[in-house]
């Protein structure tokens, strides 16, 4: 499916910025999925697959189950992950416009970084066949230092609205310290272009888990007075664990896990 997906991905790329018009679905597309004649449909474990996945029942896991690579690629590339990722952010700007902030520069959003600001569909689609074949460090780390990772339209646009309500933003990644430069690089090119802080994970941190990792820095970020309001991931590791923040949004992954 590489070259369509390409197609595709380039098509729901640059309509990011675009009203995007709804077609209605048809009626013949809201019947059971299982079938009439009781046709056994793939799809239909893929989506509790991912159910299980976005909940954090199915965890630990290292590779998206071989049948459901179509399933996650149809996903990825067309209109439901756009809508999930919509549906997560309208909910967090809500939130973020109930509140009244502190008006001394404290209140902080909390952003992981792939998957959630940044997307890595280019790479998943192209050499990961999103998710199916097993990580490969050297060559997502040559991805990554491309710096052409596009934005998540739907966490770009709740990013400015948070910038404009008066938060202060908080990139905290699992990418190394090493990649510093390519990812302020690549986040600015793509809309983000300010923030409190950016941090990194140090080579000294390496061998701790993510949840571990993410936790003492969001604690070291209130030991010096910041409050976290709001922290949004992509991951489950990033919502878990201490100091996590007075609301958590999850945004989709269907493609990895990290624990
Ligand atoms: C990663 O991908 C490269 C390039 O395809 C390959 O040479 C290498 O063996 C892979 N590494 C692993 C651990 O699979
Ligand atoms: C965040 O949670 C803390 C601790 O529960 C609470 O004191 C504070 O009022 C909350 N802030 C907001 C903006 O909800």
């Amino acid at each position: 499916m590489k070259i369509w997906s390409l197609l595709f991905l380039a098509t729901i790329l640059s309509t990011s910025h675009g009203s995007h018009i709804e077609i209605p679905n048809q009626i013949h597309s809201l019947r059971p999925q299982s079938g009439a004649a009781g046709t056994h449909v793939p799809g239909l474990s893929c989506l509790s697959w991912r159910l299980g996945v976005e909940t954090h029942n199915i965890i630990g896991w290292s590779t998206i189950p071989q049948a459901c690579e179509n399933y996650v690629g149809h996903y990825m590339l067309g209109h439901q992950y756009r809508k999930d990722s919509k549906a997560v952010t309208d909910e967090a700007l809500l939130y973020a416009k109930s509140l009244a902030l502190g008006g001394d520069g404290k209140d902080i959003w909390v952003f992981d970084i792939d998957e959630t600001a940044l997307s890595n569909l280019p790479y998943y689609a192209e050499h990961a066949q999103f998710g199916a074949l097993p990580y490969n460090s050297t060559l997502f780390n040559e991805w990554v230092n491309t710096g052409k990772a596009p934005p998540l339209p739907e966490t770009l646009k709740l990013y400015k609205k948070l910038l404009s309500l008066g938060f202060k933003i908080v990139f905290l990644t699992g990418r190394p310290e090493l990649q510093r430069s390519v990812t302020q690089t690549n986040l600015k090119n793509v809309g983000f272009y300010t923030w409190e802080k950016l941090i990194l994970k140090p080579s000294s941190a390496t061998s701790s888990t993510a949840v571990i990792y993410k936790s003492s820095q969001r604690e070291k970020l209130e030991k010096i007075g910041y409050r976290i309001i709001g922290n949004a991931g992509d991951q489950w590791s990033d919502l878990l664990g201490t100091h996590v923040g007075n609301r958590t949004f999850k945004l989709p992954d269907p493609m990895y896990y990290i624990s």
